[in-house]
């Protein structure tokens, strides 16, 4: 990592902060607040402290490192559609017919080689410094605490090394690593990952399971380690497809898992399956805390790593954040993995607002009436993309996917009641809104028509009508209106919630002729001029199968939800940032940030 760091100085603008600031709190509120900037910046914290306990560090904390796009792609050394366009050309090789064909053929196949990770009988750079097991104290790394509410210190850049039971099969997953104590950490893997799967295949031999936590070295590695990669698939030969590089690993001083050789810190051990640890909270990507739940614990053998290492970490909560970047690079690169099982999709886009696993828009050519509707199916039925709760398929003659006003405009001048599909399937381990774990509701809707014949029958202004509503139910606190051009205007309310909404959906039907899609928020925590912010709490919120009515209109309750509304799991807080911790890097000029900042981004 010092060779990225340097690299860093030079290609990506990196901001070098040598005020000793805190591990916990100080340091994550400054990545947090740099990452949401227009011009953000990767962050090198060259004196991390642990306050509680007295520490000082000598190892740097590296933050932000897909900052931007243009870092990002950087990183990968080139922009993630020529990644795409390689891996595009590999699906659709084809044995040549001619000399020449097979001539042509050569290099590429010849670059192949390049792909397989390659072991080295060496000891590693990453094992320079072996720390025998007697000495093992993580609290000597500079592990961060992010958020209040978090349930302690985690590492949220680890590169998780295991492999399958038989060792056939080898896997890089990014899961966040909680510290307990001096030598044990939590492997939170989530139920459908790769790890969780091998970790099911030792449980049910009783044996141990072996792992190795790498963190540092290229930063390719940690992009491969949250890519989607299917099951049984080793990330590091996408790390060698797009570096044209084999990555070059060596095995570990104390179990058989190969770690890339250059990272810069080796946490080795072994996770015991008879035995699991309460995790978390832990403030999430979803902006949301995770709530505690048992995960399996490793027992760590050795920590091994360079004489100089740097540490590495990210800040997940609410968007946008460095995943935003990661997840650009991960959406380009993964399309022309999922045209095989949609081969008439043309493009699909995340927003970061969505979190990715709440809301994708996808371009399609409709050759046959409910193809939109098998699209829809497929998706929820493969890999990761099955966690995807609301999904928009708009046609081919629709603007560009990322032009999201003119796309919203086009979607909304198409939506019908009768081209919506509310269905059931998995979700993402990390959602809140389902009365079940894993199991909830999906969101289909086929935006691939014509435009629909009427829009409002009678439109008011927004004064007007949250008069009218306010005379049927007081508990109406205020009232917005997009999009309102177009055939389905979208009608957003805040409303001091006293019982379920279904109430007061019922209530407003005699306001049908001023409606088309309303939409219900808390009143508490949602600011109604904040479009970006409201579509993230809206589709983090919603469980479709309960949530959505289609009569008189089509209404979204998007409240949290609790017993009146017979939800009976705990419903968690919003991940919100300490006031007094930004007030006093604010003064010492460490961040820079406002009012208006803070309103824009819900920091508070
Ligand atoms: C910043 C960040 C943190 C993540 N934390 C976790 C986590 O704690 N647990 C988890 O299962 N997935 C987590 N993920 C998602 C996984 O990395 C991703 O699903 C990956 O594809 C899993 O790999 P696998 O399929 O090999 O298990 C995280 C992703 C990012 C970008």
């Amino acid at each position: 990592m010092q060779d990225v760091v340097g690299w860093l100085k030079e290609n990506g603008n990196l901001k070098i902060i040598d005020e000793p600031l805190d591990v916990e709190l100080e340091m994550p509120h400054v990545a947090y607040i740099e990452v949401k900037k227009d011009d953000s910046r990767p962050l090198l914290f060259t004196k991390p402290v642990y306050k509680a306990k007295g520490i000082e560090y000598d190892m740097p904390v590296l933050m932000n490192i897909f900052a931007n796009k243009d870092i990002t792609q950087k990183i990968f050394g080139k922009h993630p559609d020529s990644v795409a366009q390689g891996i595009d050309e590999l699906m659709k090789l084809k044995p040549p017919k001619t000399f020449k064909a097979k001539l042509a053929m050569l290099p590429k196949l010849f670059s192949l080689r390049k792909v397989f990770p390659k072991r080295s009988k060496a000891k590693g750079l990453c094992q320079e410094v072996i720390i025998p097991k007697e000495q093992v104290d993580l609290d000597k790394l500079p592990i961060l605490k992010t958020w209040s509410q978090d349930g302690g210190r985690f590492i949220t850049m680890g590169q998780v090394y295991t492999k399958s039971l038989d060792g056939n099969m080898q896997n890089l997953g990014m899961y966040r690593l909680q510290q307990y104590g001096k030598n044990r950490l939590g492997m939170h893997w989530q139920i459908h990952k790769d790890a969780s799967h091998f970790f099911d295949q030792y449980q049910r031999a009783g044996k141990k399971m072996p792992v190795s936590v790498a963190i540092g070295g290229d930063p390719l590695y940690i992009w491969c380690g949250q890519a989607p990669m299917p099951y049984g698939m080793f990330e590091l030969l996408l790390y060698g497809f797009v570096r044209g590089e084999n990555a070059r690993i060596v095995k570990s001083i104390t179990n058989d898992i190969y770690i890339p050789s250059d990272v810069d810190v080796v946490i080795e051990g072994f996770v015991d399956p008879s035995q699991t640890e309460i995790e978390g909270p832990f403030g999430d990507h979803t902006g949301y805390y995770t709530l505690q739940e048992p995960f399996p614990v490793m027992e760590v053998e050795t920590i091994t790593m360079r004489k100089k290492p740097v540490f590495q970490a990210t800040v997940v909560g609410k968007p946008p954040l460095e995943d935003k970047y990661m997840g650009w690079a991960t959406e380009r690169i993964f399309l022309p993995m999922l045209k095989p099982m949609a081969p008439d999709l043309i493009d699909y886009n995340m927003p970061e607002n969505g979190v990715f696993h709440n809301l994708i828009l996808a371009k399609m050519q409709v050759h046959y009436p409910g193809h939109a509707k098998q699209f829809m199916h497929a998706f929820w039925g493969v890999g990761q993309m099955s966690f995807v709760k609301h999904a928009i398929f708009v046609g081919e003659n629709a603007p560009n996917l990322e032009d999201y006003e003119a796309l919203s405009e086009y979607i909304l001048n198409r939506v019908s009641k009768e081209m919506i599909l509310i269905t059931e399937g998995i979700v993402d381990h990390l959602d809140h809104s389902s009365d079940k774990q894993f199991v909830g509701g999906k969101l289909g809707i086929d935006a691939t028509g014509d435009e629909v014949g009427f829009g409002v029958a009678r439109q008011l202004g927004d004064l007007e009508l949250l008069e009218k509503m306010q005379n049927i139910n007081e508990n109406i606190i205020s009232l917005k209106q997009y999009m309102k051009h177009t055939k389905n205007p979208i009608c957003v309310i805040s409303v001091n919630k006293k019982r379920s909404q279904k109430y007061l959906i019922s209530q407003l039907h005699t306001l049908s002729s001023h409606i088309k899609i309303l939409v219900i928020v808390d009143h508490e925590n949602n600011d109604l001029n904040n479009p970006y912010m409201l579509i993230w709490r809206v589709v983090n919120n919603i469980d479709a199968q309960r949530d959505i009515v289609l009569e008189p209109f089509i209404a979204i309750d998007a409240t949290n939800k609790n017993i009146k509304d017979g939800f009976e799991r705990e419903w968690p807080d919003d991940t919100l940032c300490d006031r007094d911790t930004l007030e006093k890097l604010r003064a010492k000029g460490v961040v820079e940030w406002d009012d208006e900042f803070a309103s824009k981004w819900g920091l508070f």
